[in-house]
């Protein structure tokens, strides 16, 4: 195990029989072993820092209707709210005054924001806000619609791919919804200039090991600048109900794998991991991540996006929280940076 992990250090690669290897390692200290090699390369690149960008989901109206999401379209236990710019921009002014400085605008897909309400809202935040990222996170839009976004002032966009495997993404999705289709949306962010993040659920229903070597050959090939990767959790009013959680263990296996592939990568150490996991967020830092995203959403509101059961928002995962939040993590080593957070290029300045 350990000339498979220097290699994948050094080379940032490992054949795929090598992948599955680790992918499937049971023994803690191989784990462990490869946590910390993901540690130091984080470290090497981005210091022992971590990036905090403020989530507001802002609709969870969705005209799709994914098995495993909480917000499916036919989900009709869900209680639907948007909220409205006024809304969106005071949550940005308590995370401006907080301390934040990337905004992550997140939605189910909501025919209602349409591209001209969707330019005056981040054309607004932008106006207020020149010196903060804004991340959207909208799904599937045409290339006009993206392009519209990102001239009204957008940074980044956040579009998990959610499985590479085609036959398999066909099982987690209806039939409007294809692979093809989202691979050219990711295609189309990177090529229009967005930071663009790419992702996958460890653990979703029918994924094998196959699957998850493909959704690392993916991201290899794609390159994206961030990477959002957290365990499937059930969410009871869906087609997966019945079918179990992915393992924590087995998403800081990836977590890890992703930071020495793509050693700049941003990789949050997500809420579904925060989940399934007791100190979550510092186990994910302890693998290589570095970004937390806490919510910061009105309060009343985030008890009904949930994609899955059991959604943590509260405590350490609510940006009102931020404090609480600087001394867990610096407990652990890690302190907060205040700033934007851009991918690094390499390119100087
Ligand atoms: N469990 C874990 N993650 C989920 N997501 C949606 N539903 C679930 C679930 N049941 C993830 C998807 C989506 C992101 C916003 O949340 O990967 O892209």
């Amino acid at each position: 195990m350990k000339e498979i992990i220097d290699r994948l250090a050094r080379d940032g690669d490992a054949a795929d029989e090598e992948l599955r290897a680790l992918i499937n390692e049971s023994t803690e200290e191989a784990r462990q072993a490869l946590f910390a090699r993901a540690r130091a390369v984080r470290d090497q690149h981005y210091g022992r820092q971590a990036f905090i960008r403020g989530l507001i989901e802002f609709t969870n109206y969705c005209k799709n209707n994914c098995l495993y999401c909480g917000i499916r379209r036919d989900n009709r236990q869900a209680q639907r709210y948007r909220m409205t710019k006024e809304e969106i921009l005071a949550c940005c002014r308590a995370g401006y005054e907080l301390g934040f400085r990337t905004f992550v605008l997140q939605g189910g897909e909501d025919p209602f924001f349409t591209d001209a309400r969707m330019v005056e809202i981040v054309a607004a935040i932008r106006a207020r806000y020149p010196d903060c990222a804004i991340t959207l996170s909208l799904g599937e839009r045409s290339r006009e619609s993206y392009q519209r976004l990102f001239d009204a002032g957008a940074n980044r966009y956040l579009l998990r791919h959610e499985t590479a495997d085609a036959d398999h993404y066909a099982r987690l999705h209806p039939s409007q919804m294809v692979w093809a289709q989202r691979v050219r949306c990711l295609e189309d962010l990177k090529a229009i200039g967005y930071q663009t993040g790419a992702g996958f659920m460890v653990g979703s229903p029918f994924q094998d090991t196959d699957c998850l070597v493909k959704d690392l050959r993916f991201l290899q090939a794609l390159r994206p600048q961030m990477v959002g990767i957290g365990p499937f959790i059930p969410h009871h009013d869906t087609p997966f109900a019945a079918h179990p959680a992915g393992s924590a263990e087995r998403t800081l296996v990836c977590l890890a794998i992703v930071r020495l592939m793509l050693p700049r990568v941003l990789l949050p150490a997500t809420t579904a991991l925060s989940t399934v996991e007791a100190d979550g967020r510092i186990k994910g830092m302890d693998a290589g991540c570095n970004v937390i995203m806490p919510n910061l959403s009105p309060r009343d509101l985030r008890g009904k996006y949930l994609l899955y059961d059991n959604k943590a928002a509260v405590g350490l995962e609510a940006a009102e929280s931020v404090e609480a939040i600087r001394r867990s993590l610096e407990a652990a080593g890690y302190e907060i940076a205040w700033g934007r957070g851009d991918y690094l290029n390499g390119k100087k300045g």
